[in-house]
């Protein structure tokens, strides 16, 4: 076993960058279930942009729009509409991420930086990523503030689970994240991320195991050294008509995140929250559920249960999982989220491709994109 060049604790946060961050806030608040833990704007000296950090269970999402229309977030979110501009790692040393990534080939985006207030230094460096998207190396084992010097705390009267996180719908952690990049581009990113970054390939889907009479993708899934960071990317594969991928690219003008998935300890509750509180998901015909036993064998959930909230289930050697995906929550057919509950599977739900990929293409259908 090589010793891992590019060690990491784990996500540090994703950072979004939207039109406008305070009504963002909002629908991740009421929507979501996070709580605005801390926030950067014109009333801490932020002349620039502004930014709420939004918690739930170990999932931070950061929230950023600009104050005028030459800032490149304000550019960002013109050409890309709000989409993730900042994947963010926790990792031991911001530095040498950045010296070990950058020798092996990435590009460079900002050097090594030390932010200092009065609690303490805050370290971080960042690299060019797919699209216009940039990872950034986070070390904050020497800084104990709300979120980064510049951002102060937010009170929240959010209720909080036994080790002090926040509770909201059961949100737990982000499981992976998902980039589409361009037709033919794939193994370039498959090969940046195992050169650059020492991660390694879990897993592959052909265009075979995901596609249906018209939508095709085929996917990699690049995880980093301890396995705590899951990254899938998809490029379009050649259909009978235009595949989910290249929709995703036509509306996001170019290569980025598709959707990030959240882990859940108990998906019947949290996917009965999301709905009242309005989330939008995709359904599969009622049909997938008359089979459903057959297919997957005994699970602890109630079949009716899942068929009426729209939870899909899928079974490898190593166990199940359950999932749901959500309709993309901007105007654009681009990032969505997937909510998922595993009982042993390391999978992504393989035997749900062609169902899944069936609904998409109904609501690709019905914006006149397929
Ligand atoms: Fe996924």
């Amino acid at each position: 076993m090589t010793e891992d060049f590019l060690p990491i604790k784990g996500m540090d946060h994703v950072e979004f960058y939207v039109g406008n961050a305070k009504q963002a806030a909002h629908f991740y608040r009421t929507g979501f279930g996070f709580a605005n833990t801390a926030y950067s704007g014109l009333e801490t000296g932020n002349r620039k942009s502004a930014s709420y950090v939004m918690e739930q269970g170990n999932i931070r999402l950061v929230l950023t729009s600009a104050l005028g229309p030459d800032h490149p977030i304000a550019r960002y979110a013109h050409l890309h509409g709000d989409g993730v501009g900042v994947i963010a790692m926790e990792v031991p040393d911001a530095a040498k991420s950045y010296e070990e990534s950058t020798h092996r080939g990435a590009t460079g985006v900002i050097p090594p930086t030390e932010e200092k207030d009065d609690f303490g230094v805050y370290r971080y460096s960042a690299i060019q990523c797919y699209g216009d998207t940039i990872i950034k190396f986070i070390d904050r084992s020497d800084y104990t503030g709300a979120f980064a010097p510049g951002y102060v705390a937010r009170e929240s009267d959010a209720e909080r689970n036994k080790n002090g996180r926040i509770k909201g719908v059961g949100l737990a952690a982000i499981d992976h994240m998902v980039g589409n990049v361009e037709l033919g581009a794939m193994n370039r990113w498959v090969d940046f991320f195992a050169n650059t970054m020492g991660f390694s390939q879990l897993l592959h889907f052909d265009d075979e195991d995901i596609s249906t009479e018209y939508s095709a993708l085929m996917s990699k899934v690049m995880q980093n050294g301890n396995g705590k960071v899951k990254f899938p990317i998809n490029e379009p594969a050649e259909g009978k008509k235009k595949s989910q991928i290249q929709e995703y690219l036509d509306y996001y003008y170019g290569p980025g995140v598709q959707h990030i998935a959240c882990s859940t300890g108990d998906i019947l509750a949290t996917v009965t929250q999301l709905q009242e509180n309005g989330i939008e998901f995709l359904r599969v015909p009622t049909t997938y559920y008359d089979v459903l036993e057959e297919r997957v064998g005994k699970i602890n959930e109630p079949v009716e249960k899942l068929a009426e909230l729209g939870i899909l289930v899928d079974r490898d050697e190593e166990g199940y999982l359950l999932q749901i995906f959500t309709k993309p929550v901007e105007d654009r057919p681009t990032v969505f989220y997937e909510i998922i509950e595993r009982h042993g599977s390391r999978g992504f739900g393989k035997g749900n491709f062609k169902a899944l990929f069936e609904s998409i293409e109904r609501e690709q259908a019905l914006r006149g994109n397929l």
